[in-house]
Order: structure tokens, then C-alpha cells, then sequence
């Protein structure tokens, strides 16, 4: 990879439907308190749709803001990454329903399927095409509905998660800069810890999967809460290490929003320093592959990621995915 140009983001869209979901909602809606939920994830409201509007709205929506940053048309685009867990439906994919709403015509693209890790993995996707001169340009879009596919009377699930996009341009960069290096794995021992098991091939849906649920989010919390502790910090680890970088390098630290206490442990083990870690999760809850660049959005408005800025990225998804990014801030 390193012989390769590199890959570098152009500009950043971001998107939440404006429908608020808070806590004390929650309160309204199964046995739970906003004392419970904030202590135990950080979350104090998350954004969701209105009933008709799906993944792919969310998508156009960010990467039409991408694009408008950018200053270029959607014509300009040569292909489109979609990052979701909740495509609008099994087929076609969300990046043919996005592809056709921009109006971009000759292009291709694909959905990329790894829950709360996919933003990253697409942009490494993203970022290959780029570096091997095959498209100038790419649109990275990590959208999720995760409120289609909860059920709102599991306490344990439904609290967590919230709708939300994002949307990055990829397009080549100069010495220095852009997308360093990655470090990716898969652990498909964890598929039970978080899954949604009806609808596919093992359990095609009939009345029966309906009835038991198996068409929503089935989590244990304390296994991926674990896991994703352990598993973060070790790829970061793994990541700085090998690229020679100290964790007091790092200017802007962007995880994966699943839980505060998860991103919290992990900077600590890290030595990332606390000014550094950008935490959202209190305002758009878990919104899965668009928790990311809602975080780096966050954090440009904070003032917090500026041109220039090292940043490490890191995420622990449902798979088990598991992901980290280092690249040189460019926008
Ligand atoms: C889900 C999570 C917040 C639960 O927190 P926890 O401290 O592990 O809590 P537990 O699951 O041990 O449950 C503790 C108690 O709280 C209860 N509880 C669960 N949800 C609750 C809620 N919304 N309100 C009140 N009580 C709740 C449980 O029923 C349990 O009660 P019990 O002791 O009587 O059985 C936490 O495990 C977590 O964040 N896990 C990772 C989830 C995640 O990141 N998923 C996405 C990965 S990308």
C-alpha cells in the first residue's frame, strides 16, 4: 500500500432526520430512567425517521452536503461506497437507489455490510480505488435506519441506537497527507453477541420469525461491551505502533459512538489524551455506520479537527468487525 498514492478526504456531509427521540421518552415507553441510560451509555437523545423515509434519503441527504462542501457536482463522482446495516431492502443495493437520486448516470458502486465498523472498511474501500488510480473521485457514505429494526419494547436494545449519516469525497492526495494506514479483522465467533437473525437465508420471514422477534436487533450487552473494550484499544495499539506513532501524537481521536464508558476505557488504555476523544453519543445515540463521520463533524465544529490534525479512527461492530484508520486531516 505504501508504494501506492494515497487516498485523501476532500470534504464532509453529514445528516440526522430531525425527529428527536430523548430519554424521557424512553421513560413514556419501557421500564427505564434518564439516569439509567445516561450513567450506563451517554446518551441523552438520538435522531429518528419518519415512517417512509429510509436509509438511502439519509445518504443523499449527507453526500448532497458533501458534495456542496466540495464545490462539484454528483456527475464529478465515479463511484459510491454505501456503508449500512439497514439497506432499504435486500436488493438492490442502497448505493444503486443513492446513485440514481443524485442523478449520477455511469457509474458504479456497491453496499458494504460490517454494522458499526462498515464506515471505516468503506473508506478503506474507497480509499483502494483511489490509490490505485482506478477513480479520481468517491463517495463514502456510512446511512443507518437503525430505528427500522429495533424493537421498542427491549429495554436493553431500543435505548441505544439512533438514525444518521454520513458522507466523506475521497480523491488523491499529496505526499503527506490523507489516509496513512489501517488495521481491520473479523471475528465471526462473536455473530451471536449482536445479530438480527430472521429475514436472510437461514430464517427467510413468515409469520413465525415475525412473532419471535427475529427480525430485530438481539444483543448481549455485556459480551460485546467486553469485547469491543478489548478489541479497540488493541488494534489502536497495534495501528501506532506499527506506523511508529506515540498515542500523545494524536490530535483527534474519532471512535465508533457505541457507548461512552467503552470509548472512555479505550483512550485510557490507549494514552490517548482525554482532549482529544470526540464523544457525540449523547446527542445521536448509536447510529452505527454513521457514527463516524457524524464524530468528525462534531468535532470541526467544535473546533476540535483541523487541517493538518493526526487522527486515529477506531470502531467495534456486530461480526465481530473491528477497525482503525490513522490519516493526516486535510479539510
Ligand atoms: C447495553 C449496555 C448499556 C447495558 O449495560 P450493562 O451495564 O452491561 O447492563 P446489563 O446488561 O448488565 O444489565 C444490568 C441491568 O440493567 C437492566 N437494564 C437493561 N437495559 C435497561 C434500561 N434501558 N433501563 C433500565 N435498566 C436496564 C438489565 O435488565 C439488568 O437488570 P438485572 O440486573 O435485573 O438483570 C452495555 O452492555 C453496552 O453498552 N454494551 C455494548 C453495546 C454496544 O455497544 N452495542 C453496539 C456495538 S457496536
Amino acid at each position: 500500500m505504501n508504494q501506492l498514492a494515497r487516498a485523501k478526504i476532500t470534504a464532509l456531509g453529514t445528516y440526522v432526520p430531525p425527529r428527536v427521540l430523548t430519554n424521557a421518552d424512553f421513560e413514556k415507553m419501557v421500564e427505564t430512567t434518564d439516569e439509567w441510560i445516561l450513567t450506563r451509555t451517554g446518551i441523552r437523545e438520538r435522531h429518528v425517521v419518519d415512517k417512509g423515509v429510509a436509509t438511502s434519503d439519509l445518504a443523499v441527504e449527507a453526500a448532497k452536503c458533501a458534495l456542496a462542501e466540495r464545490g462539484i457536482d454528483a456527475s464529478e463522482i465515479e463511484a459510491i461506497v454505501v456503508a449500512t446495516v439497514t439497506p432499504d431492502m435486500f436488493f438492490p443495493s442502497t448505493a444503486c437507489l443513492v446513485q440514481h437520486k443524485l442523478g449520477i448516470k455511469g457509474i458504479w458502486g456497491f453496499d458494504l455490510s460490517a454494522a458499526c465498523s462498515a464506515f471505516v472498511y468503506a473508506l478503506q474501500a474507497g480509499a483502494q480505488f483511489v490509490s490505485t488510480g482506478a477513480h479520481k473521485k468517491v463517495l463514502v457514505i456510512g446511512s443507518d435506519v437503525m430505528s427500522s429494526i429495533l424493537d421498542y419494547t427491549d429495554r436493553a436494545t431500543c435505548i441505544l441506537f439512533g438514525d444518521g449519516a454520513g458522507a466523506v469525497v475521497l480523491e488523491p492526495a499529496n505526499d503527506g497527507e490523507g489516509i496513512i494506514d489501517f488495521v481491520h479483522e473479523i471475528d465471526g465467533s462473536g455473530a451471536c453477541a449482536l445479530y438480527m437473525p430472521g429475514g436472510g437465508s437461514l430464517h427467510p420471514s413468515t409469520r413465525e420469525t415475525v412473532d419471535k422477534k427475529m427480525h430485530v436487533v438481539h444483543q448481549d450487552g455485556q459480551a460485546v461491551f467486553k469485547y469491543a473494550v478489548r478489541k479497540m484499544g488493541e488494534v489502536c495499539e497495534k495501528l501506532l505502533a506499527r506506523n511508529g506513532v506515540k498515542a500523545s501524537d494524536i490530535d483527534c481521536f474519532i471512535p465508533h459512538q457505541a457507548n461512552q464508558r467503552i470509548i472512555k476505557a479505550t483512550a485510557d488504555r490507549v494514552g490517548l489524551k482525554p482532549e482529544t476523544v470526540i464523544i457525540n453519543i449523547d446527542r445521536y445515540g448509536n447510529t452505527t455506520a454513521g457514527t463516524i463521520p457524524l464524530a468528525m463533524q462534531t468535532a470541526r465544529e467544535d473546533g476540535r479537527l483541523k487541517k493538518g490534525d493526526l487522527v486515529l479512527l477506531a470502531s467495534v461492530g456486530a461480526g465481530f468487525t473491528i477497525g482503525a484508520t490513522l490519516l493526516r486531516w486535510t479539510i
